[in-house]
Formats: structure tokens, C-alpha cells, sequence
């Protein structure tokens, strides 16, 4: 693994960098406190070519590696944990499924707007009785013969009212367990597709999280995704490399709280000194720097297994399990270096303690990342 960066990474990152200063920093506070989606600032990333990073430019994408995505998720996430979920999403969920697992025809009509930003995709699997257990799918979808008819619910769906293209997954024969799974691409507005109330959160409320509900929604047998029965399959493939981008997400709220942090520490004095002064803040900085620092490098390990055509099932989860694990840790440091200033708004380390929490809890809970890489240490 080569750690030196090329010039390509240098300049994506410059430029995420330069765009959450410029367009995610002013009313990232505001967004917050207001849940509002920030659908002018995810305009002008899909500008950038940031929800289409890793999709070929033949199909609208801007061809680049998984490295890079890092580097950008990390950015955005300093910032604006909610912009970077829905680049996430939009990026290693859907358009990263699209692209690997479907057919020309549904690339060109699903994938090309969607890696060009011209319409935001969500990835649901989850359902009020399948969460971590995901294989106990409870939304059908029977087939029909030209076309399966869909019922159920799904909740805690992100870009849920703001998408256009959903990935559904749903049972289509109970008898054959997960091997009877299906995954299909449903549009916004068809008959029997129901939008539910947005969710009210602790953290990352600029992102906008619904139930969807599905009564006997007809869905053309060309949206199916792969062979009969893959639904379940392609729902674990897609979330391992989502993994990433979710573990990203997670380095990129640790190392703004202690970017902040550590600013903050120089300046803020107490004691006759500045607080960096005093061991017991400057060691919590170590920590910081330290774990933030392996939590990338486990983050780059991923990706470049990933480019590489490897199995990432251990090494997404490995990112995602400890970046996430840091984000929690280094936000709870960052507030209490921050004193009472910590606790309001205004300094931005309350919101990433609370958008940090998510990250232990979606594509997958820290419990179900310890399930998958300790079956994969005996596999
Ligand atoms: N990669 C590839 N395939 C995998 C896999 C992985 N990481 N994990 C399981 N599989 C495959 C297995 O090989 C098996 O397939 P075969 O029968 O063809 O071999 C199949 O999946 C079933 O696996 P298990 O028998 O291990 O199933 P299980 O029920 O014991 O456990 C689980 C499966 C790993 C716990 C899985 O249910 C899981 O990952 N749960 C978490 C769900 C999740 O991450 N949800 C995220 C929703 S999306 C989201 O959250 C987005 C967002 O927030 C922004
Ligand atoms: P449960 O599965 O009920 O888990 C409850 C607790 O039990 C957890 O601590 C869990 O780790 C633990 N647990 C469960 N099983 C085991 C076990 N075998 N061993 C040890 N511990 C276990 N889903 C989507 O499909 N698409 C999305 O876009 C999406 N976005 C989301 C956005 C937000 C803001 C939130 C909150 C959730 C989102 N999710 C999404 C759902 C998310 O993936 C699930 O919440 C998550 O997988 C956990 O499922 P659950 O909430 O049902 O918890």
C-alpha cells in the first residue's frame, strides 16, 4: 500500500475542502436546528462531480477511485455530517449497486442521473422488523408475471422525500429464506408509493430520514436487479463498500471536532496558560490525532482493497467499526476541551457529538460489524 497521495487525490481533497468552507459552513448551524435538507449545497456537489465520485464517465460518473472518495467524505463531514450521508447513500449505495450489479438498459435509464446528481437515490432495506436481522424481510413483492406487486413498509430511509430512485429489497418467496430475496428499482410517484412523516433526530438532521409505505405498487419486471433470488446478496455486496463511505463520514466528524478542538485549546487560556498547556488536554489531543490517524489508514485500506477488486467484507467493516468508535470518543473529548462553550451551538461540537452517535448505529450497528469480521477471522 502506497501511502504517498497522487496530485488527483491532493486536488479532490483541496476542492471538498474548499466547498464545505465556502458553501456547507455558513448555515450548517441552522440547517441543524431546523432540520432542513440542504438541497442548494447537494446541487452544487453533484456540480462538482461529488455523487457520482467512483461511477465510470461513460455512465455520467467522474471515473475516480475509492481513495479519493475518502478523502472528499472526510472533507464534507468535517463540516456537514448530513451533506456527506447524502453523498454517501447516493454514492456507495446506489449508484455503486447500479453500476456493479445492473444491466445496460437500467444503467443508462437509473445510473446516468444519478451519478450526474440530477436526481438522488435512497437504499432501502430496513423495516420496523428487520433491522440488524435483515434477512427477516417483511415487505413482499409477488410476481405477477410482467410485473411483481409490492407491499410493505420501510423505515428509517435516508433521502427518503428528496429522492427520485429507490432501491427496494423485498421477499418475493418466503420458502426460500434470504435466497428468496429480490432487489428492485422503484421510482418516486408510482401508484401505492407513500412517503411517511420526516423522522425528528439527535444528529445529522439536515438529512432527511422516512418511512416509505408500499400498497400493491406494480413494478415492472425489467427493474428487478440480477437474478431471481440475488436481492440479498446484492443488499450485502452494495453495503460493504457503503461501509466505507459511512466510516469516512464517521473520520470526518473526529477530525473536525478535533481540528476545532485543538484550535480552541491554544487560544482559550486558564491558569495563567493556554489549556494545550495543561497535560491533561494536550494528551487528549494526542489521543485524538492518533486514533484519527488509524481510523484513515484503515479507511485507505479498505479503499484500496476495493479498487483492487478485493473482498472488502472485513476491511469496510473493520473502517467502519473503529472510525465510527472514534467519532463517538473524539466528540465527547472535543466538548469537554470546550468547556461550557462545548454544550451550545455555536461552536459546532455539540451537533458533531450528536451526528457522531449514527455512525455506530447505520449500515450495520458496531455489534453487527464485530458478527461479520469475526466470521470472517475463522471463514
Ligand atoms: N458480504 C457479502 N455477503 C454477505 C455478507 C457480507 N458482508 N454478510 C452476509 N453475506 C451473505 C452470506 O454469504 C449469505 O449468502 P449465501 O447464503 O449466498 O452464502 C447471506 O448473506 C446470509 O448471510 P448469513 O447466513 O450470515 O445471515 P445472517 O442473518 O446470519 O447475518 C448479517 C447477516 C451480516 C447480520 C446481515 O443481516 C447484516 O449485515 N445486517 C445489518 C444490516 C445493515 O447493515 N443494514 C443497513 C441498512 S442501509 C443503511 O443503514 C443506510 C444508511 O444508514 C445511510
Ligand atoms: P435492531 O436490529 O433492533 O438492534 C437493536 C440493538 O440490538 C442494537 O444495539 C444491535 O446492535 C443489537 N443487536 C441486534 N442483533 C444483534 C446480534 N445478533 N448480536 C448482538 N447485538 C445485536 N436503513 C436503510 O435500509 N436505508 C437507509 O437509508 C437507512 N438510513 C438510516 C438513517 C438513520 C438516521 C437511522 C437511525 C437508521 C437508518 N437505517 C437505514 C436503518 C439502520 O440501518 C438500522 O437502524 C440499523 O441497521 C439497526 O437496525 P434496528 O434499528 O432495527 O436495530
Amino acid at each position: 500500500m502506497d501511502f504517498k497521495l497522487t496530485e488527483e487525490h491532493i486536488m479532490i481533497q483541496q476542492a471538498a475542502r474548499d466547498f464545505a468552507q465556502t458553501e456547507l459552513l455558513p448555515g450548517v448551524i441552522e440547517r441543524d436546528e431546523h432540520q432542513k435538507f440542504p438541497e442548494e449545497q447537494v446541487k452544487k456537489m453533484a456540480e462538482l462531480g461529488f455523487l457520482g465520485m467512483m461511477v465510470d464517465p461513460k455512465y455520467g460518473g467522474a471515473g475516480l477511485d475509492s481513495v479519493s472518495y475518502v478523502l472528499a467524505m472526510e472533507e464534507i463531514a468535517k463540516i456537514d455530517a448530513s451533506a456527506a450521508v447524502v453523498m454517501s447513500v447516493n454514492n456507495s449505495l446506489v449508484c455503486a449497486g447500479l453500476e456493479k450489479y445492473c444491466n445496460e438498459e437500467q444503467k443508462l435509464k437509473y445510473l446516468v442521473p444519478l451519478a450526474k446528481g440530477e436526481v438522488i437515490g435512497a437504499f432501502c432495506l430496513s423495516e420496523p422488523e428487520a433491522g440488524s436481522d435483515a434477512t427477516s424481510q417483511k415487505t413482499t413483492a409477488i410476481d405477477m408475471g410482467d410485473h411483481y406487486l409490492l407491499n410493505g413498509t420501510k423505515n428509517w430511509i435516508t433521502n427518503g422525500n428528496t429522492a427520485s430512485t429507490y432501491i427496494v429489497i423485498a421477499q418475493t418467496d418466503v420458502e426460500k429464506g434470504h435466497k428468496g430475496i429480490n432487489a428492485f428499482i422503484v421510482e418516486r410517484g408510482w401508484a401505492g408509493f407513500e412517503i411517511g412523516p420526516k423522522e425528528q433526530k439527535m444528529g445529522i438532521r439536515g438529512s432527511d430520514t422516512h418511512s416509505l409505505m408500499f400498497t400493491d405498487v406494480k413494478v415492472p419486471k425489467e427493474n428487478r436487479i440480477g437474478a431471481d433470488g440475488f436481492g440479498f446478496n446484492f443488499a450485502m455486496g452494495v453495503l460493504n463498500g457503503g461501509r466505507i463511505g459511512i466510516a469516512s463520514q464517521a473520520l470526518g466528524i473526529a477530525s473536525g471536532a478535533y481540528e476545532l478542538a485543538l484550535k480552541y485549546s491554544q487560544e482559550r487560556k486558564a491558569f495563567g496558560k493556554e489549556i494545550f498547556k495543561h497535560q491533561a488536554i494536550a494528551f487528549k489531543l494526542a489521543d485524538m490525532a492518533t486514533q484519527i490517524t488509524a481510523a484513515r489508514m484503515l479507511c485507505f485500506k479498505a479503499a484500496c482493497e476495493k479498487d483492487a477488486g478485493q473482498d472488502i467484507s472485513l476491511s469496510g467493516a473493520m473502517a467502519k467499526l473503529y472510525s465510527s468508535q472514534v467519532a463517538m470518543d473524539t466528540t465527547i473529548e472535543a466538548v469537554q476541551i470546550h468547556g461550557g462553550n462545548g454544550y451550545v451551538r455555536e461552536y459546532h461540537v455539540e451537533r458533531m457529538m450528536r451526528d457522531a452517535k449514527i455512525t455506530q448505529i447505520y449500515e450495520g450497528t458496531s455489534e453487527i460489524q464485530k458478527i461479520v469480521i469475526s466470521r470472517g477471522l475463522v471463514s
